[in-house]
């Protein structure tokens, strides 16, 4: 049984999701409201071990298909083990990335096609869709120099989906937009190319339709 509200953030590298789904966390926590943030590929203990496989800049032969299974074998644990318990409790969930990364990643950019997606999908979610889905969105020079900054800052290793063409990246930006194009309801395109603050009240001017629902 889905009480809660099940919001996730989407939109190409550096774009700003962590970011935003951190401020957002905390504003609705901030109205008493109970949250769970979490995070793909990762999110549980589990998921995490499967994240180190799949962004591991070593694991260059790593295929599609096993890719594309790795994602949902960790999405299947959160699924399971975290979102679906705390939509239960009637919780905020707020998931950054979910099957729209992979349908964008795997099924469009790495031309899997989304129908297999959507497959796999099945077994994994279980029918679990988000309630608003959040494409943060920039212009892909713009997004992979704020994430190469943050990365020389925290010197990341968790690079193997980093480091693509720029062919890649216009495809995954392309198809999150055609996302948004095909499920006008659910997905919002909000532009990520302006100052933090502005991005956070369009996120959160987003979010009021579904927020008032789940409080009616
Ligand atoms: N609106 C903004 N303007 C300028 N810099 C920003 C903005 N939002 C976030 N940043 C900075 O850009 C970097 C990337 O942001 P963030 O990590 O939130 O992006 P992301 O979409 O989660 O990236 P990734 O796809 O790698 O997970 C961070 O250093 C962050 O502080
Ligand atoms: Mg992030």
């Amino acid at each position: 049984m889905k009480r809660g509200l099940f919001i996730t953030f989407e939109g190409p590298e550096g774009s700003g999701k962590s970011t935003q789904l951190r401020i957002l966390g905390k504003r609705l926590r901030g109205k008493n409201l109970p949250v769970l943030e979490t995070a793909e590929p990762g999110g549980t203990p589990i998921g995490l071990q499967i994240r180190r496989v799949l962004l591991d800049a070593k694991n260059q032969e790593l295929c599609p298909t096993a890719e594309l299974l790795l994602m949902f074998a960790a999405r299947a644990q959160n699924v399971d083990q975290a979102i679906l318990p705390a939509l239960a409790a009637g919780h905020v969930v707020l998931c950054d990335r979910f099957t729209d990364s992979t349908l964008v990643y795997q099924g469009a950019a790495r031309g899997l096609g989304t129908e297999l997606v959507y497959e796999v999908d099945r077994i994994a979610c279980r029918g679990l869709v988000p309630d608003l889905t959040l494409v943060i969105d920039v212009d892909i020079e713009t997004g992979l120099a704020r994430a190469h900054r943050r990365n020389q800052r925290t010197q990341d290793s968790e690079t193997r989906l980093d480091e693509q063409s720029l062919e890649f990246y216009r495809k995954v930006r392309a198809a999150y937009q055609q996302l948004a194009e095909d499920e006008p309801r659910r997905v919002k395109v909000i532009d990520g190319s302006r100052e933090e603050e502005d991005v956070k009240k369009a996120v959160w001017e987003a979010v009021q339709a579904p927020l008032q629902t789940l409080l009616a």
